[in-house]
């Protein structure tokens, strides 16, 4: 073993980087660096902003955090759980795990290992930062210091597959660093490691496992356009179908967030870089991004054809994240609906208890109704997103936020099975 008792700094502590640094304090020394001052400010007072972690548990934990860089010097591993985002070509954009590559560089010290977390294309641990590692400390890739990957594969907001519970792939530039790496983290999740052949499979595992849920969704989104031509349900149809035994269970709707929106095009970039077309790829990407104007669409001519006269309907959404029971607004496409609806003459108000109402005016210049106690009647009330908040509410609740004859219009399906007034319109994929 390369390390018994490694100490171990993250680079990076957001919805990946704090759980993980969190649940490796409980055995190992592990400090967390974060560029962003007030995130390691809000977390020393035991706040965290993602809602991953409760305050009772930071205030609990041995780990040691930081926006100084000199304070992870001298730690054995240092793990790298920046973002990666696409740009505005939906090229990725590997600026932040080039920025923290060569903040490791500045520090490492001969004998580390440098794992990468981030979701990558097969290439970008060996092939880009190896190279920047090298260059800044002046050490040797794979003889003084080493490589790892490690994809993460939890979701925000999943109280179930957590970073202690679920199995974990690890890839080492040598057979020492995959063994230390499965102590590791086989030390933090009851030994459930996978150990990939080598850096490239792992990256291109992870890249993989979103590319197949995008695509498994474009499928259902397309045929919830099929079914609408139809006037049957999707919902219904997979009800009916979901008990094959090998019938796959994925629902219809927006494809918001930062991994299933966003991994697709990594992998695309890496094909197209190789000489290969992506067509499959792309084309789910394509369908999904189509799926808000599809909807905008679809609530729009349903109001209408119940209120042709009506120019500038006052139109409620209910939701902004970018998905249920998580205050992540990061890539949702809740704001797609509402560009296109106001771009159709819509008047919008948008409600949503999760979200941080400063990021919805900082990201997006919403802002937030504070509660629905109170709240006018709207031509259009636009569930959005299934909020546990938005499930309970009581037919009562919600038809008090709708105008007669207006329009209930439950994107995700949420209140399919109630009865709601006759008086009001309902529509749903
Ligand atoms: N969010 C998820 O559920 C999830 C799941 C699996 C994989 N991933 C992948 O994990 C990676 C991290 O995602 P996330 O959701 O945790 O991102 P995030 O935006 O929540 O957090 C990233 C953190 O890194 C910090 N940071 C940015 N650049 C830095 C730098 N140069 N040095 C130090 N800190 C820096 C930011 O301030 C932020 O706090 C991404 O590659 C993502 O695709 C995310």
């Amino acid at each position: 073993m390369m390390f018994d008792k490694p100490s171990i700094s993250i680079i990076g502590l957001g919805y990946v980087g704090l759980p993980l640094a969190v649940h490796l304090a409980k055995h190992f020394k592990v400090t967390g660096f974060d560029i962003n001052q007030d995130r390691i400010s809000e977390l020393k007072e035991s706040y965290d902003r993602t809602g991953e972690i409760s305050s009772p548990e930071l205030k609990n934990s041995t780990l040691h955090l930081t926006s100084n860089e000199e304070e992870i010097i001298g730690h054995d591993i240092h793990i790298v759980t920046v973002p990666t985002p696409v740009d505005e070509n939906n090229e990725p954009d590997l600026r932040p795990v080039h920025m923290a590559s060569e903040t490791v560089g500045r520090i490492i010290k001969p004998g580390n290992v440098i794992v990468y977390e981030s979701t990558v294309y097969p290439g970008v641990t060996e092939d880009d930062c190896g190279p920047i590692l090298a260059k800044i400390s002046g050490l040797e890739c794979g003889k003084d210091f080493f490589l790892g990957y490690s994809p993460e594969r939890i979701n925000p907001g999943d109280r179930e597959h957590t970073v202690d519970t679920i199995t974990k792939v690890v890839a080492g530039q040598n057979k020492a660093v995959s063994e230390l790496l499965s102590h590791v983290y086989g030390t933090m999740n009851g030994g459930k490691i996978f150990i990939a052949k080598n850096i490239k499979t792992a990256e291109a595992a992870k890249v993989i496992e979103n590319a197949q849920r995008d695509i498994n969704i474009a499928f259902v989104n397309e045929i919830s356009i099929i079914f609408q031509k139809l006037g049957i349900s999707v919902y219904d149809v997979l009800e009916a179908a979901g008990t094959k035994w090998n019938f796959l269970n994925f629902q219809p709707g927006l494809v918001g967030g930062h991994c299933i929106g966003v991994d697709p095009y990594y992998l695309a970039h890496c094909a197209k870089a190789f000489g290969h077309d992506p067509k499959v790829i792309l084309s789910g990407r394509s369908t999904n991004e189509s799926m808000s104007n599809a909807v905008s669409a679809a609530i729009h001519q349903t109001l209408k054809a119940r209120n042709p006269d009506l120019a500038q309907p006052r139109t409620l959404i209910l939701g902004l994240t970018f998905k249920e029971d998580v205050p992540d607004l990061r890539n949702t496409k809740v704001t797609d609906i509402i560009a296109e609806l106001r771009s159709l003459g819509h008047l919008i108000d948008v409600h949503d208890p999760m979200a941080d109402p400063k990021e919805a005016e900082e990201f997006f210049k919403i802002q937030l109704k504070p509660s629905l106690e109170m709240s006018e009647a709207y031509d259009c009330v636009v569930g959005a997103v299934p909020h546990e908040g938005y499930l309970n509410l009581t037919n009562t609740s919600i038809e008090q936020l709708v105008k007669p004859s207006g329009l209930i219009a439950d994107m995700k399906g949420m209140w399919r099975t109630r009865q709601f007034d006759e008086k009001y319109s309902y529509w749903c994929l």
